[in-house]
């Protein structure tokens, strides 16, 4: 298993991975929905505000992760997780928190100063996220759930709380995806 930074000629493997998994875990609806999102985010993007990794064995494409910027009012260096997918006959063998690791590794080397993401608390915790009260920092849309909000800090043990609000890029300024 290989973990590298994402190669732009991948973009359609990628799309097909995400929607594949996201398929298999959750139904044709919202594989498609994250499969489209992943081709939004990877096509539609600054490259300044964006970084993706994968995981390949064989030359093939198992797994995928996006992030992209968190823009608040005042300066902060931020990058929002996701979306997140390991294929799913390799999933449970620890390659999502290796691949997130990986990510987070390269952000911190480029002094990103903080990472969020929005997911089960419980598998993100196991890479250093915790949930995020709103008062704390502000999500850039309406929360669904909003125990599924979560950051750490790449600089230091914790993240002091943020004014204002923060905004995220085009293609996850979308509420279904919140
Ligand atoms: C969630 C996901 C990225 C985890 O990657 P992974 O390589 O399978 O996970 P790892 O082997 O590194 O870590 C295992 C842990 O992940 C969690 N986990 C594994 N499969 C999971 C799943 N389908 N859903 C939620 N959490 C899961 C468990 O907490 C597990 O811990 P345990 O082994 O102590 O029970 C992957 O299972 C996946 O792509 N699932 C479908 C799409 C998805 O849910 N994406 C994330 C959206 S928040």
């Amino acid at each position: 298993m290989k973990l590298s930074t994402y190669n732009p000629s991948n973009i359609e493997e990628i799309k097909q991975l995400f929607t594949k998994t996201f398929s298999d875990s959750e139904g044709q609806s919202e594989g498609l929905l994250i499969g489209d999102l992943a081709y939004d985010l990877l096509t539609n993007t600054d490259g300044h505000d964006l970084y993706s990794f994968v995981a390949s064995a064989n030359d093939l494409i198992i797994g995928s992760i996006i992030l992209s910027r968190l823009t608040f009012e005042g300066e902060v260096n931020a990058f929002i997780l996701s979306p997140v997918a390991i294929h799913t006959s390799y999933q449970g063998k620890g390659i999502g928190q290796k691949l997130i690791n990986f990510g987070l590794n390269t952000l911190k080397e480029n002094e990103v100063e903080l990472a969020f993401t929005y997911g089960d608390p419980i598998f993100y915790s196991k890479v250093g996220f915790s949930i995020i009260a709103e008062k704390v920092v502000k999500a850039p849309l309406k929360l669904t759930y909003p125990e599924g909000w979560l950051g750490q800090s790449l600089v230091s043990d914790e993240i002091k709380p943020i004014k204002g609000n923060s905004f995220c890029v085009e293609a996850l300024n979308k509420p279904e995806l919140w």
